[in-house]
């Protein structure tokens, strides 16, 4: 099942992000489902993409699995079968949830996004090539666009509802979450991070940045929440295309990009929602894509009904 739009839950809906729908089950636990929704250029599409949101889900599920060591986080169970036992209203919708439906703690969210770069890459090329500094600090002379950054950087944003996040230093970090917090979220990040880029290398994918969010639960752990390392908060990089000095293709979304970018130089579309039209071989290129980056990091093939193996 391909899904935009999902039918109402039988729970209470907290948020809509451009891609998740976030449900309350109760004071302890959300439920998180990722929809088949894509974003380009900061426009959702109008068009899902099948499986996109299974995939989301089980590499996330399937990163936490990886990180038990040392590492909270949030994952009640990716396993719809489980969730509907755990939730049994949610019996009539279990085909719309397949896959894609994560059961999670709740926690209060910390208004900070993690970010790790282990290469220099989107807004962080743009700063440093006009300035040679990231969020005002100053980094080594001569680095090229896309180049490794070791070790990698901590760069924390704020969560801005409109528009784009905006980076802040450490040291304004320290003056939202109170400096002890501040440095254990940036040794997480950084771990979760070096690991994450790792092993996604040995299978062909260059994590190059990514953004993690942090919560703490009901008895003050400090816990990983959200989506965590998937192509939606990463930028992913295909490996055996990996040239510094310029920019990188994008593993999942560079079909999409090179259309919509035709689109826009054609004068058929000014960037802004609503966006054009797509191409079905356009869909099927990205949704081959995702699933690529869900076989590439987990050595398994998307179950049929969405789950992971
Ligand atoms: N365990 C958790 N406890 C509390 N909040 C959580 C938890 N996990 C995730 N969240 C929150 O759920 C929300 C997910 O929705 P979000 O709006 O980010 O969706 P999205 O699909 O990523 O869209 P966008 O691209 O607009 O960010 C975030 O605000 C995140 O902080
Ligand atoms: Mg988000």
């Amino acid at each position: 099942m391909t899904i935009a739009e999902l039918s109402p839950l039988p729970l209470a809906h907290l948020r809509r992000g451009k891609v998740r729908e976030v449900y309350i089950v109760d004071d302890d636990r959300l439920l998180l489902v990722a929809t088949d929704r894509v974003s380009a250029f900061d426009v959702v599409m109008r068009e899902p993409i099948p499986h996109k949101g299974a995939v989301l889900t089980q590499i996330t599920a399937w990163w936490l699995r990886q990180l038990t060591g040392g590492v909270a986080h949030h994952m009640l169970s990716a396993d719809t079968d489980e969730i509907v036992e755990a939730v049994p209203s949610l019996a009539d919708h279990r085909a719309a949830l397949a896959g894609r439906a994560m059961l999670c703690r709740r926690t209060t969210v910390f208004p900070v996004e993690c970010v790790v770069r282990g290469y220099l890459s989107g807004s962080a090329w743009k700063e440093y090539s006009a300035t040679m500094t990231l969020a005002g600090e100053s980094l080594p002379p001569d680095l090229r666009e896309s180049e490794r950054l070791d070790p990698p950087l901590f760069s924390p944003a704020t969560k801005a509802e409109m528009g784009h996040d905006q980076n802040i230093t450490m040291a304004q970090m320290s003056t939202m979450v109170g400096p002890r917090i501040a440095d254990e979220l940036e040794r997480l990040s950084r771990l979760i991070y070096t690991r994450g880029r790792t092993i996604a290398a040995e299978r062909g994918i260059i994590i190059a940045d990514t953004k993690f969010e942090f919560g703490r639960d009901r008895d003050g752990r400090i816990t990983l929440i959200d989506e965590v390392l998937t192509p939606d908060s990463s930028r992913f990089w295909p490996a055996e295309h990996y040239q510094p000095g310029r920019g990188q293709p994008s593993f999942d979304k560079q079909p999409l990009r090179d259309y919509l970018d035709a689109e826009r130089r054609a004068g058929r579309w000014n960037g802004e929602s609503p966006p054009p039209p797509l191409p079905p071989e356009v869909v099927a290129a990205t949704s081959a894509r995702y699933l690529d980056a869900f076989r590439r990091i987990t050595g398994t093939e998307l179950a049929a009904d969405g789950a992971s193996q």
